[in-house]
């Protein structure tokens, strides 16, 4: 019989190609989301309109859908809004969590595979960032997922939950065929940004910082396609279901780009120059934020197919050019 998972969250941009690929590979998925930040045109399977931190809501939802794991995406996710609300951010973050966490343990459902992020690190000690620095979050953001990654080790570690921690870096790309891509509002991520102001829907991009210690002076990150990230969760429900406890991976390409490249690369992209203005550094930027994905590639076999960044920004441009919402 199809493994059957409640994708929390489901209707935001990862949480989406996840359901995409999740359904691809022949399991039976209802999303349960609260469609605040994401979007109902997403969801190609049953909704549930629900908030993570509605207990009630979230029995009724495990009732009827009855999963073998849950995917739990629903967060605020804004590190600038974190710091001017961080109430909401510990509320939605920490509590949702933790709601979900003692809902499901209710209902007798023990898989649970996490998103987190690579801000639970802070500034790092050093790039590639491995799952053994130190976990020194700056922002209300990284500290409320942090809080929420040490929810679920407790009740991995004292009640019997099986949790799989994801660390994303910087989600980006979307479906090849434009059927599907990022939509938020507001849009803080750069490739998206920039599209849009290489297509002339947005005023010039706020380049911030070209002043750091990196070979071009720009901030460089870890852009890992979307649908590489909807492959890691795959991988990871496949060993909870094997019966692991679960652990926490770093999900990123293991490469480095800088802002200054990501901008040719959306030049290539959409055959048209984006238009910058340059501002200083923004507090708290780190100069590098890359991945050693190796733990996620030697223990679960994972490999990004999207490797080159042209073809990560290439996907969002399609995208880009014709969403759908
Ligand atoms: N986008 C990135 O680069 C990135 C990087 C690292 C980690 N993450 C994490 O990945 C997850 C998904 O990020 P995203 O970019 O797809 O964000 P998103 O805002 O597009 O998706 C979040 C989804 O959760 C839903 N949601 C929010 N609050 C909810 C609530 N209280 N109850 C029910 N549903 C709720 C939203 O409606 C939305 O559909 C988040 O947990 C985020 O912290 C994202």
């Amino acid at each position: 019989m199809a493994e059957r998972v409640l994708v929390v969250g489901g209707a935001g941009y990862i949480g989406s190609h996840c359901v995409r690929a999740l359904v691809s590979a022949g399991k039976d998925v209802v999303v349960f989301d609260d469609l605040s930040t994401g979007h109902a045109a997403a969801v190609e399977v049953p909704l549930i309109r629900g908030d993570v931190r509605d207990h009630g809501a979230l029995r009724t939802a495990l009732a009827l859908s009855r999963p073998d794991a849950v995917m739990h995406f629903a967060a605020k996710a804004l590190v600038g809004e974190s710091v001017a609300h961080p109430v909401r951010y510990f509320d939605t973050n920490v509590g949702g969590t933790a709601a979900l966490a003692l809902t499901m343990l209710e209902a007798g459902v023990r898989r649970l595979v996490f998103s987190s992020t690579c801000a639970v690190y802070g500034q790092p000690e050093r790039c590639p960032l491995d799952e053994r620095q130190d976990k020194r979050p700056l922002s209300p953001y990284g500290q409320s997922k942090r809080m929420a990654e040490e929810v679920l080790e407790g009740a991995r570690a004292q009640e019997g939950l099986q949790v799989a921690i994801l660390r994303y870096f910087n989600a980006a790309g979307a479906m090849p065929d434009g059927s599907l891509g990022e939509s938020h509002q507001p849009e803080t991520h750069l490739i998206p940004l920039a599209i849009d102001a290489a297509l002339g829907r947005r005023p010039p991009l706020r380049l911030f910082g070209e002043d750091y210690p990196t070979p071009d002076g720009t901030c460089v990150r870890d852009y890992v396609h979307v649908l590489d990230l909807a492959s890691a969760h795959i991988a990871c429900l496949q060993r909870l279901m094997d019966g692991d406890a679960g652990d926490a991976w770093n999900v990123g390409t293991g490469r480095g780009s800088s802002n200054r490249e990501v901008l040719s690369a959306v030049e290539r992209a959409t055959g048209a120059a984006v238009p910058v203005i340059p501002e200083g550094r923004r507090a708290g930027d780190p100069a590098e934020l890359w991945a050693d994905p190796q733990r996620l590639c030697a223990e679960l076999g994972w490999r990004p197919a999207f490797a080159d960044l042209n073809d990560i920004v290439s996907t969002a441009a399609r995208w880009a050019r014709s969403p759908r919402f």
